[in-house]
């Protein structure tokens, strides 16, 4: 008897039992998205958990008795009760190459259909933006080859600029045609033996759009050959507001990781008023007090703590971040618009009545800036288009007065035909961006007065006839622009006698 008790005794000392900390939860509520979850004391803010099924959520709110979480994911089969865990990992999403030509959702997962997507390191969906002292200043260029912009309001790499402006003024497609513009630039610069040619990566982030919006979007880019350069992270009006809160910070670590590789890369969020709606939406879920306009309190961090990561880093690359804001009938003095636009570096603001007067792209030279940018504009830009801002208000308020009285001086009149001249030549068809040279050559010709013979109505076809005549023609001028980046005497009688040339054989 003792024998068997020895025994049992000895088995009992042997066995080991390890404890394992883990930290479980129930679902306490659950609706749209958001789960508010009994138990998991030790869960960390912003920390993933794991429902049953698969999906994850994010633990946003932590209080004493609940934590409240937002899932991506399907919510479907989850319900009051199920076991919460935490995984003590921070939220992180694939990143690298391997996502180029790529469409994913919020957490980085495929869903264009083409397959698993290859990509071998993760980076985390929330980081500290760069502080000060590892950034350099902004004195890149990174052009998006819409002359009106790049000529008055340039950006530079690492900058943050804004577009705003109402619905269907043509925010989106200014972003697209940026992304396209950098493909065509890639492009010519890899074939280049130039070694020191930085190649621009591009991410779009739609956020609360419809699919179909982001369909014709992908499809835009991939005609233009853009979308072997450009990666997609659709979070659309169909996903829970929990997937559109989260894309453009995923966005971000995509971006952050050809930054911090020593490479160039421009986000564009399309768009930040969707994703603080979103936000305002789980907000209200999570019953946290809601301020101005009903959003709550820190919408302001939210979109200022996304923004900061966009950067150029000292001995690394950059971040460029085009944020778009959509305004409700031109309040710029909204909650959302001057929130942003006090976080970004500029803003290029699009007027509804400008576009519906056909002047498109609709941008607003009196309105728009950019408060960095111009250190990064090219010397032949800033010789030719030096003055355009200048002659272009001159030409607003004079035309203003012109209404009134017809019998005008000399001086008066010639400034107000240039400026009509300008204001044609600013036009341009989207998904069709302008390479810098091409612009320089075209501004060049303005400011040489080849088209001030030209009816005003006819000037946009003398444009587009002078773009042909130099693309096919002229194409050893405009590399020798694009390499020298700035005119010198040679390059000017080359351009001049160029535009003769062309204005010899044009009809109007
Ligand atoms: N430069 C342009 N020339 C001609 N048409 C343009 C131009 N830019 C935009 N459009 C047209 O205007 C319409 C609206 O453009 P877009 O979708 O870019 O605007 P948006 O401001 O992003 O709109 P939303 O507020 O719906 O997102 C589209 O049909 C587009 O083709
Ligand atoms: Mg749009």
């Amino acid at each position: 008897m003792s024998t068997v008790l020895d025994q049992i005794e000895q088995q009992i000392a042997k066995l080991s039992t390890k404890a394992v900390k883990k930290n479980t939860g129930n679902i306490r509520t659950i609706a749209d998205g958001v789960a508010k979850i009994d138990g998991l004391s030790d869960v960390m803010y912003n920390e993933m958990v794991q429902f049953p099924g698969g999906a994850i959520g994010i633990a946003l709110n932590l209080e004493e008795s609940e934590v409240g979480c937002v899932i991506l994911g399907d919510v479907s089969q989850l319900k009051e009760g199920d076991e919460v865990q935490t995984t003590g990992k921070l939220l992180s999403v694939p990143v690298g190459k391997a996502l180029l030509g790529r469409v994913v959702d919020a957490l980085g997962n495929p869903v264009d259909g083409k397959g698993p997507i290859d990509s071998k390191e993760t980076y985390p969906v929330e980081r500290i933006a760069p502080g000060i002292m590892a950034r350099k200043s902004v004195n890149q260029p990174l052009f998006t080859g819409i002359m009106a912009i790049d000529s008055m309001i340039p950006i530079g790499r690492g900058q943050r600029e804004l577009i705003i402006g109402d619905r269907g003024t043509g925010k989106t497609t200014i972003a697209i045609d940026t992304i396209i513009n950098q493909a065509k630039i890639n492009k010519v610069g890899l074939a280049s033996d130039d070694a020191k040619f930085r190649p621009v990566y591009s991410i779009y982030v739609a956020i609360g759009q419809k699919s179909s919006n982001v369909v014709r979007t992908v499809a835009a880019l991939e005609a233009a050959g853009a979308l072997e350069f450009t990666i997609i992270v659709a979070a659309t009006a169909a996903d829970n507001p929990a997937n559109q809160y989260i894309a453009p910070y995923s966005g971000a670590a995509i971006g952050e990781w050809f930054m911090e590789n020593g490479m160039d890369a421009l986000i564009v969020f399309d768009d930040l008023s969707k994703h603080a709606v979103a936000y305002r939406q789980i907000s209200l879920i999570l019953k946290r007090p809601s301020g101005r306009e009903a959003y709550p309190g820190d919408v302001f961090y939210l979109h200022s703590r996304l923004l900061e990561r966009a950067a150029r880093l000292d001995g690394k690359g950059s971040l460029t971040a085009l944020p778009i804001i959509e305004t409700l009938a031109g309040d710029v003095s909204a909650y959302i618009p001057t929130n942003v636009i006090s976080i970004t570096d500029g803003q290029i603001f699009l007027e509804t009545d400008l576009f519906n007067q056909g002047i498109r792209p609709a941008v607003s030279v009196g309105l728009s800036v950019s408060r960095v940018g111009s250190s990064a504009q090219i010397k032949a830009t800033k010789q030719v288009g030096g003055k355009l801002k200048g002659e272009l208000a001159q030409f607003r308020e004079l035309a203003a007065f012109a209404q009134f009285g017809p019998d005008l001086d000399a001086k008066t009149k010639s400034q107000l035909e240039r400026g009509a001249r300008i204001v044609e030549l600013f036009k341009q068809p989207a998904f069709s961006p302008s390479p810098i040279e091409l612009q320089v050559s075209i501004l060049f010709a303005m400011q040489k007065g080849f088209f001030d013979p030209i009816d005003a109505k006819k000037v946009v076809a003398a444009a587009a006839s002078m773009k042909t005549f130099f693309t096919t023609r002229k194409d050893a001028l405009l590399t020798e622009i694009r390499t020298k980046s700035a005119l010198d005497k040679d390059i000017e009688a080359k351009l001049e006698a160029a535009c003769n040339e062309w204005k010899s054989g044009y009809t109007a």
